[in-house]
């Protein structure tokens, strides 16, 4: 089948620039001497999964329990949920370790130690936990310069039913930085400030096994992983119009994109309207922190030429509403044209769909099925 011949709006992924993705990212966080756990959270898929891991130790990071379920069934024996582990949900987490050879799951509250240690006992299970650090993103984890923080780890250490494997940190903030050095300075203190609270650890006598740091935008420029065991970069595998930004990736990696379909064309006003609304894109802003015209995505050819005179300015649910802002034929653009928008946020973007259109140039080679919910 032929691209074109997609009932829109398709999401589509470039399967050369998938492996493209995951073999330099491999290669980036070999040669720095760490080892690579991807996060699935941004396609969801075993197939890209299995890509991801090529060449490394089989480990992967999942965002939900279904991500989880699905890799499992697929053979994946290496696991972390990388989002603090929700106390309703302590049986289905002893249910997936039984199953593999490991399954982490974080923690950065007393009582979730306590319930988790609880839930190992009468379940009669041991169950591997990581201490969630905030190195400055303050979503989740432990301040590393609290004295809690360590009665917290070692309250871990120490718990029959648990095994504390380490501290891991998600720069999350480095969404936000506004040039290239800052990124690079966010990346720098991800690293030290959990290396530093590795050390300190140990040396109140509690064993820290791993070191697990990463975002795609801290990796795409870390030079120093010293200290650090794993890295858990997610959404490279993709790429999207926001890392592209930052400053990560070029829009030439950008491996996922909606096929959307011309409904409307107005000349008069210079206006098109796309069957790509927020419920196909998200309503995610985008960089416009450094980019202020980056829209809701970047519209392009099919070919995927880039047609920055088009400007993806609001999303409606069903609708998407573009500003035609130079010399075009719009007898090229009338209703039943198609074009692609790379997405802002890939991640939220493929999350809306059942299925992907895996594609190389206009041929659609394969179908992939994300695990979507919870
Ligand atoms: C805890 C955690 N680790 C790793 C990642 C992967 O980061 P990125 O999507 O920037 O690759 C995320 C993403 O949200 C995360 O929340």
């Amino acid at each position: 089948m032929k691209l074109r011949e997609l009932r829109t709006p398709a999401a589509l992924v470039e399967l050369d620039v998938v492996a493209r993705n995951c073999r330099r990212m491999g290669e980036r966080v070999a040669r720095l001497g760490a080892k690579l756990r991807p996060h699935v959270k941004t396609h969801k898929t075993v197939e890209a999964a299995r890509l991801s891991v090529q060449g490394h130790f089989g480990g992967v990071t999942v965002s939900t329990l279904a991500e989880a379920r699905a890799l499992v069934d697929a053979g994946f024996r290496e696991l972390v949920w990388a989002v603090p582990v929700a106390l309703d949900k302590l049986s289905d987490v002893a249910a997936l370790a039984a199953r593999v050879e490991s399954f982490g799951v974080l923690v950065d509250h007393p009582r979730t130690a306590a319930e988790l240690a609880g839930a190992a006992k009468s379940l009669g299970v041991s169950l591997e936990v990581w201490l969630k650090v905030d190195c400055g993103y303050h979503r989740a984890g432990v301040d590393p310069k609290a004295r809690e923080s360590v009665e917290l780890a070692r309250a871990l250490a120490n718990s029959p039913g648990l095994r504390l494997r380490g501290v891991l940190t998600h720069a999350g903030h480095a969404y936000d930085a506004r040039s290239l050095d800052e990124l690079r300075a966010i990346a720098r203190s991800e690293r030290e400030l959990t290396v530093a609270f590795a050390e300190r650890l140990r040396g109140a006598g509690v064993p820290i096994a791993d070191v697990s740091i990463g975002s795609t935008p801290t990796l795409s420029v870390a030079d120093d992983l010293t200290g650090v065991t794993e890295v858990r970069p997610g959404n490279y595998v993709f790429f999207d119009a926001f890392q592209a930004a930052l400053g990560s990736c070029t829009l030439a990696d950008a491996a996922f994109s909606v096929l959307a379909s011309v409904l409307g064309a107005h000349p008069a006003r210079r206006e098109l309207v796309l069957d790509a609304g927020a419920l196909a894109l998200s309503k995610d802003t985008g960089a416009r922190h450094v980019d202020p015209r980056c829209g809701y995505g970047r519209v392009t050819e099919l070919d995927g030429t880039l047609r920055p005179e088009l400007e993806l300015v609001s999303l409606s649910q069903e609708h998407g509403k573009v500003r035609v802002t130079g010399d075009v034929d719009w007898s090229r653009l009338a209703p039943g044209a198609k074009l692609r928008v790379i997405a802002n946020h890939s991640c939220l973007a493929a999350a809306q769909f059942e299925r992907y259109a895996v594609v190389r140039g206009d041929e659609v080679v394969d179908e992939w099925r994300p695990a979507r919910g919870w």
